[in-house]
């Protein structure tokens, strides 16, 4: 199993055995991070970021596009994404020349993502469409203004002061999954405690230095409420106070 360079390799030792009169065969196993398949974590490169338990399982399964790369492409470009059909997909796997070199130790000539590709594909956000604002503000009425989960699009829609705000449910602390706290009546977040207001996501207490980032919403022409999940194109309200020139649904 390949092993990057300089890390641990993988060892597997018998810790107790019948054959000794243990009560049980249990075996250790150790190895590094870096093992075969496996996903780097941001606080891999970035010191304080996230690290591997506080990704969401969320982000990992679910519906994938398979992209195969002819072997004689290196470098996975802007060129190459331009040809290839990514129209509403939220998860991409290419399948590269990599996949013949398993049983060869770790090479370094690997196919790989250029930043400017990986930039493009962290932007791609789906736009979803959530409903009328009707059905929307209806929802609200009906439950004492619970803020709406949409765990495809990773953002809730919050009744705010005059109309609807999408929150995207990244702490802005370190970038954990935010969740409703229905017991508390407002947003909590389980890595180091930030709290955020029901109705304007600004911070309420905790580490988080801004509040939560907002979607941008729009209306089709039917009148369904569409919300675009690009993380690259977000409302970023830098000062904590609500103001409602953020409102693009009002009520
Ligand atoms: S990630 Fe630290 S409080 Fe949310």
């Amino acid at each position: 199993m390949p092993v990057y360079e300089g890390d641990p390799g993988v060892e597997i030792k018998a810790w107790s055995a019948l054959a000794n009169g243990n009560s049980a065969n249990v075996s250790s196993l150790s190895f590094g991070a870096h093992t075969g398949t496996h996903v780097d974590a941001p606080a891999h490169f970035i010191e304080g970021a996230r690290k591997i338990d506080a990704l969401s399982l969320e982000t990992l399964i679910g519906p994938a596009r398979v992209i195969r790369v002819p072997d004689d492409i290196m470098e996975i470009d802007l060129d190459f994404l331009a040809k290839c059909d990514l129209d509403q997909v939220r998860r991409v796997l290419f399948h590269t020349r990599n996949s013949n070199f398993w049983s060869e130790g770790f090479r370094k000539d690997f196919t790989h993502l250029s930043p400017e590709a990986a930039e493009k594909l962290v932007g791609l956000g789906v736009k979803l469409a959530v409903g009328s604002k009707e059905s929307v503000f209806a929802q609200f009425k009906s439950t004492n203004d619970t803020p709406i989960l949409n765990l495809e699009g990773k953002f809730f829609l919050i009744h705010a002061p005059g109309g609807l705000i999408a929150a995207y449910r990244k702490c802005t602390h370190l970038g954990c999954s935010v969740p409703w706290n229905a017991a508390e009546d407002q947003f909590h977040c389980p890595c180091h405690g930030s709290l955020y207001d029901k109705h304007t996501a600004v911070v309420k207490g905790g580490p988080a230095p801004k509040p939560l980032q907002l979607f941008h919403i729009t209306t089709d022409a039917s009148g369904t409420l569409i919300v675009d999940t690009n993380p690259l194109n977000v409302i970023d309200r830098q000062a904590n106070v609500w103001d409602p020139k953020v409102l693009e649904i009002t009520e």
